[in-house]
């Protein structure tokens, strides 16, 4: 039997605990690498498993990788792999995000096509479509992507679907115009900080971006870009966990590395649920007696409400008073939590792409079973408020996201430990 954790009904959460780097800003990162010949060094990496899958897709294209503390040296020299096979991809969609600078370097590529996952379809038009208007032809061949591109040249494209921008399908394209010849202006560029952040590794690296954070970026394409040091952000995904534990446990709780400037609307419907929130120079407090309020929630792209951070404010509101409707814009599927939440006694229903969340007193422990990195993040939340012991399997889809989360909330008072394989 695999690792699973157990999870006590837990009093208010006290004291500090800091975030770690961001993941969904270090693995565009970690293939930006592959533009250049030399070394980057990158801290504040989070040894999360998406990190791991990451490092082996670099590996197997011929470069070489250290990983040690929180700092990654990547060595990409003039490796000369050009496939990121099946059972890499498989495992961690993120890998789609080689694509373009491998199109940028090689003139060629072979990407596993990523298939759909647990949060619902996850199309990669998107990246195509953009990765084509700089003049890359794509065949799908035995499930792969095959990319070539005799010479890229920069175009004015337009990346919006039906569910608005795409962060890595922004990271793909800017990443390949970097080394593109002319000027390519993405339109319908995604905001999140995570783009912000390989943006600005890119232009640590030399390249000339401009715009990004906004929804038009122009990138001018250069002849080489060169290796750097680079620090990551810090993960505001991972901070609103911690913040939403800290709101479900009625404690107070100072996060740091958190910043309020990629929090906004998670500050914004904790303060609608009355708790309290000091903004500190690089951390934010928070101070909650509960129950919350029940408030309604839609995610939506940066700056919006993060889908990233729904499920875990569906565990919040599972125990607030009153109603709440929290509608998903971004993965209309994202709801397999729903069923989990409701076998610890929650009243949840799903209508199309909201659910409506009514507030009950208590949640009883069960053994449960993560669906998503996210999903298992508000499982374990909910764990913490409920009665008896909850028992949380499926720890492989918490670890490709989270580093040792329940580490974090034990520091805070927390009553959860890992039960490893050998003692189950
Ligand atoms: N979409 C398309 N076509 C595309 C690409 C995306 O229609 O070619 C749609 C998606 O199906 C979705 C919407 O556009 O409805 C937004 O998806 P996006 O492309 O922005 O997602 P992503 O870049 O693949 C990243 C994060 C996700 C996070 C989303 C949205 C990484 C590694 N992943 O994915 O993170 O949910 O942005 O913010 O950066 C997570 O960490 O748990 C996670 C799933």
């Amino acid at each position: 039997m695999a690792d699973r954790l157990v999870i006590s009904k837990s009093g208010p959460l006290r004291g500090t605990v800091t975030v770690h780097g961001a993941k969904n800003a270090v693995l565009p990162i970690m293939a930006a690498c592959l533009l250049a010949e030399e070394p980057s060094i990158i801290d504040n990496v989070p040894h999360v498993a998406d990190v791991i899958s990451m490092i082996e897709i670099l590996r197997r294209l011929g470069v070489q990788v250290a990983f040690t503390g929180d700092r990654l040296v990547v060595t990409p020299g003039r490796y000369d792999g050009t496939v990121a096979p099946y059972d890499l991809v498989s495992r961690m969609r993120a890998s789609i995000c080689v694509l373009g600078p491998l199109l940028a370097r090689h003139g060629k590529a072979q990407v596993s096509m990523p298939g759909g996952c647990v949060i619902g379809p996850r199309p990669i038009d998107l990246h195509l479509k953009g990765l084509q208007a700089l003049g890359a032809l794509f065949t799908i061949e035995h499930g792969y992507i095959v990319g070539t591109a005799k010479a890229l040249k920069g175009a004015r494209l337009h990346l919006s679907g039906a569910f608005g921008s795409s962060v890595l399908a922004t990271g793909n394209v800017m990443m390949a115009a970097t080394l593109t010849k002319g000027t390519t202006i993405i339109e319908h560029a995604a905001c999140e900080p995570e783009v912000i952040d390989l943006a600005n590794f890119l232009k640590a690296m030399g390249a000339r971006v401009e715009g990004h954070g906004g929804p038009v970026i122009r990138v001018e394409g250069v002849a080489r870009l060169h290796g750097v040091h680079y620090r990551i952000i810090p993960d505001r995904i991972e901070a609103g966990t911690l913040m939403i534990a800290a709101a479900i446990s009625g404690g107070d709780v100072t996060v740091n590395d958190a910043r309020p400037d990629h929090l906004g609307a998670v500050i914004d419907k904790l303060c609608e649920a009355n708790v309290t929130i000091e903004k500190q120079n690089g951390s934010i407090r928070l101070r909650a007696s509960k129950p919350v309020q029940a408030v309604d929630v839609t995610t939506l792209p940066f700056p919006g409400f993060p889908t990233d951070v729904q499920a875990q404010m569906m565990a919040l509101m599972a125990v607030s008073r009153g109603v709440s409707v929290l509608t998903e814009k971004v993965y209309p599927e994202r709801f397999m939590h729903i069923s989990e939440l409701n076998r610890m006694g929650a009243s949840i229903a799903r209508e199309g792409s909201s659910a409506i969340v009514k507030g009950v007193e208590r949640l009883s422990g069960a053994p449960v079973t993560g669906s998503d990195l996210r999903a298992s993040a508000a499982l374990v939340l909910a764990g913490m408020t409920a009665d008896n012991h909850t028992e949380l399997s499926g720890l492989e889809h918490l670890d490709r996201g989270y580093q040792n989360l329940e580490a974090q909330l034990r520091q805070l008072g927390a009553n959860i430990r890992r039960l490893s394989q050998a003692e189950t």
